[in-house]
């Protein structure tokens, strides 16, 4: 289960705010904007970067609409390329609600592989969701 989605401004202001704070240094979420048109059809980023370990979670949405145009795997590569590359990660997480079929079919795809499952990991209204645990290391990964 992931976050629900917004619907006050006053949220997805609050969540602006959250990736715009640049002294933290621990996260950073990029604008994904189509080529064609210019249209802005998803996000995508990092966050818990923990420098002395080299590893990071990455997170990753698109509007539904856009959905199935293969448009986040080609955002994911170029983020996970980023990662290693400039950001000198070593390994990247993420966490994925285990009902989420397309996510974990992008991830897997991507490389990444199934390490776990964290037990009622995220709450939502009072009910616990179990997520598995997905990662992808620098030596696996084949650019
Ligand atoms: C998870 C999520 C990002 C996946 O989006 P998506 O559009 O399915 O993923 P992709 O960009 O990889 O698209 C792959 C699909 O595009 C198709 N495709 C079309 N052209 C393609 C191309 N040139 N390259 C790759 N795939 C292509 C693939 O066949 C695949 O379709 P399929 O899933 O029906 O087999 C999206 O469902 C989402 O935003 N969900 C809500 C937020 C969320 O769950 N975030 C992740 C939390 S862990």
């Amino acid at each position: 289960m992931d976050e629900p989605p917004v619907t006050e401004y006053a949220q997805a202001q609050e969540i602006i705010q959250f990736y715009l704070e640049p002294e933290e240094g621990t996260h950073n979420r990029w604008l994904m904007v189509r080529k064609s048109d210019h249209r802005s059809i998803g996000t995508c980023g990092f966050h818990k970067w923990d420098k002395r370990y080299f590893r990071a979670e990455i997170g990753y949405d698109v509007s539904p609409s856009f959905w199935g145009q293969g448009y986040m795997m080609e955002a994911l590569r170029a983020v996970i390329a980023s990662g290693f590359e400039h950001m000198r990660l070593n390994r990247i997480e993420a966490l994925v609600y285990i009902e989420n079929d397309r996510s974990i079919q992008l991830l897997r795809r991507l490389g990444f592989k199934q390490e776990g499952v964290l037990r009622d990991y995220f709450c939502l209204d009072g009910k616990f969701y179990d997520h598995y645990l997905f990662a992808l290391l620098q030596r696996e990964w084949k650019s």
